[in-house]
């Protein structure tokens, strides 16, 4: 109710400048006009308690224990290849706020992706979570889990403000410094801030009743894939600067520089340091839509593969901004 009053309000204030200005809404007033500032919080008590609420919940127990129902010995299916959490990423089961937050997901879809070069659907893109970050075999489309899962995305939408973007809906943003991300440099840091619950080895901990990690891996067998958008160094240091280290870190106070989360991003995801399952490439049929921290060729561009991976990033951009080019990272 409350939300909705102040839409309200705001509405009307971009009105009454509207109707007086008449020449146009300025950017800042325009901004205030679309993006809502309050913190959305999710109220599970008030899921329904009625058949569609059993299957929002069901959905909200695979995003939290995903290996349990539908891992490699999931009791409800055998999908995933790895003992990950959906929730390992996406904190809160989706409604953390700048933790890869899933709110307006049911809204956005479907959705042209450039990584397909074609319009997908929501189930299609859970399943593309299935099988990248979790090495898995797409779950059947009528499955009682699909099912569960859009259910969910549907519900927790009925959160998101009318029309608005929210604060959190995306991760934060980095800047960019000079040099190229150091994963000589993250290693240090990774040391100093991380292996505590990664393991010295980024393999994670696994708990001791053995069906999911109390710290999941980083990289190895059991980690994501290449193909994972984690894999891109601008796109993990944007989400470890609100939410790793999982302890200290908040998007209010993060505890790693910009730098410090891409040098650490870099050394994660360096594929000379550490394998991953299935190194193999693919995806962006479009060249001119690639993700610039995507870190295959062919690129639109003469920038190498490893500036592509590791930066400097600005020139990219710059590059692409120049040509009328919409960059993605
Ligand atoms: C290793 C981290 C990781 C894990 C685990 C993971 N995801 Fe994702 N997911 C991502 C990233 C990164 C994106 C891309 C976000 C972007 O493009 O900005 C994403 C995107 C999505 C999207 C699209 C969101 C949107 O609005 O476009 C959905 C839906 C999704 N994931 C669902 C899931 C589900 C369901 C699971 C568990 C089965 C899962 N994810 C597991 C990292 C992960
Ligand atoms: C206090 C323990 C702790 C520390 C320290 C910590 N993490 Fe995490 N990390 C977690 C937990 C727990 C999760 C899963 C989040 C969840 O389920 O809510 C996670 C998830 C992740 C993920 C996504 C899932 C995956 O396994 O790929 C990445 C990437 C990550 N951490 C990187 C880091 C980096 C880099 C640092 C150091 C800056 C760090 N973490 C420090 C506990 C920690």
């Amino acid at each position: 109710m409350k939300n909705n009053y102040k839409n309200m309000i705001m509405i009307s204030i971009s009105t009454l400048i509207l109707l007086i200005s008449c020449n146009g809404i300025s950017k800042v007033e325009e901004k205030t006009a679309k993006e809502n500032t309050d913190l959305i919080k999710v109220d599970t008590t008030k899921i329904p308690n009625d058949k569609f609420g059993v299957s929002v919940r069901y959905g909200r127990e695979l995003m939290l224990n995903t290996a349990y129902y539908i891992g490699p010995n999931g009791v409800n299916g055998k999908y995933l290849g790895n003992k990950m959490n959906c929730s390992n990423c996406h904190q809160e089961a989706g409604t953390k706020l700048y933790s890869l937050n899933l709110i307006a997901s049911h809204n956005n879809y479907p959705q042209y992706r450039p990584r397909e070069g074609r319009v997908l659907t929501l189930a299609e893109r859970v399943n593309n979570c299935i099988m990248r970050p979790h090495s898995g075999k797409p779950i059947p489309l009528d499955s009682k889990e699909m099912v569960a899962f859009l259910s969910y995305f549907k519900w927790i939408n009925t959160f998101a403000p009318k029309g608005q973007k929210f604060k959190g809906e995306k991760n934060l943003s980095v800047s960019f410094p000079k040099v190229a991300a150091s994963s000589e440099k993250g290693g240090v840091l990774f040391v100093q801030h991380c292996q505590r619950c990664h393991g010295v080895n980024g393999e994670g901990y696994m708990r001791p009743d053995g069906i999911t990690y109390l710290y999941p891996p980083l990289w190895g067998k059991y980690g994501y894939q290449p193909g994972s958008s984690m894999h891109r160094i601008i796109k993990q240091a944007q989400w470890l600067k609100s939410n790793m280290p999982q302890d200290k870190a908040t998007w209010q106070k993060p505890i790693l520089t910009d730098e410090e989360a891409l040098d650490l991003a870099a050394f994660v995801n360096d594929d000379k340091i550490h394998s991953r399952p299935n190194p193999k490439s693919f995806d962006y049929p479009h060249i001119e839509e690639k993700a610039i921290d995507y870190g295959v060729g062919p690129f639109i561009d003469s920038f190498s593969e490893s500036q592509h991976k590791f930066g400097p990033f600005q020139s990219i951009i710059d590059y692409w901004n120049k040509r009328g080019l919409k960059p993605i990272y």
